[in-house]
């Protein structure tokens, strides 16, 4: 049998959509949920790391920690600018570096990749490289950080709340599920993420197969 959540200190970075979602999902199993971002809940930019720093020294210790900041930079490379590709590095790698290194974590940790890293499309380069850098991230902190557990999610498209409806109408189209991910789907990884005592450097693909459509 898994772990169980129920009175756990869970750190959910992120306040919207999947983040909010996910702080939900753990209230309702019976965890102390503590939501973290620019714009909801205890306030934090993984891109200040003195910031980054005050937010450890103020939570303590923690059972688990769930990331699933994104800032992303799309767009043909003629129109990206070092500083929107640096913030898209900084909330998907260097920000969970930082989160590693000043939050004091007793038992796992979850980052967000995407499926885009395996399934690069024009104008998408920047989303690509983060989310590929995601899984050598997570294989290596599993190694430095054990027994501590690091894994990632890697969503397929998702009706999130983040995507409009003309968009997802079609979707479903590019997954071999013929379908969209629901929030729910996410949700269920992170939870086998976090409570499966055996599973850590994984990146645990939930994407209708996305990755080969
Ligand atoms: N939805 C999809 O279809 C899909 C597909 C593939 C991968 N994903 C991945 O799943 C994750 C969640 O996606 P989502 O749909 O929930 O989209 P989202 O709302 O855009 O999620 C991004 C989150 O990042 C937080 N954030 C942004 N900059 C930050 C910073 N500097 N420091 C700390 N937090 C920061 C935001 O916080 P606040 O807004 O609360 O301030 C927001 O909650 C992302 O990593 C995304 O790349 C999603």
């Amino acid at each position: 049998m898994s772990d169980s959540v129920q009175n756990t200190r869970v750190v959910v970075v992120g306040g919207s959509h999947l983040g909010r979602h996910l702080s939900e999902s753990f209230a309702a199993l019976g965890a102390e949920v503590i939501t973290a971002s620019p714009r909801h809940g205890e306030h934090l930019d993984l891109s200040d790391e003195a910031g980054v720093e005050r937010f450890a020294a103020k939570i303590g210790e923690v059972d688990h920690l769930v990331s699933t900041a994104a800032m992303p930079a799309n767009g043909p490379l003629g129109d990206l600018g070092a500083e929107g590709i640096r913030r898209a590095f900084d909330a998907k790698v260097v920000g969970p570096l930082l989160l590693a290194k000043h939050l004091r974590v007793t038992r796992s940790m979850t980052f967000f990749s995407g499926f885009a890293a395996w399934r690069p499309q024009r104008h998408r380069t920047v989303m690509a490289a983060t989310n590929g850098a995601v899984k050598f991230l997570v294989e290596a902190l599993a190694v430095e950080l054990a027994p501590v557990r690091v894994n990632a999610v890697s969503p397929g498209i998702v009706d999130s709340g983040v995507w409009p409806p003309e968009f997802l109408a079609t979707a479903g189209d590019r997954a071999l599920t013929g379908t969209v991910g629901r929030p729910d789907d996410i949700a269920q990884a992170v939870l086998y993420a976090v409570t499966n005592p055996f599973v850590t450097g994984a990146v645990l693909h939930v994407d209708g197969g996305a990755r080969f459509a």
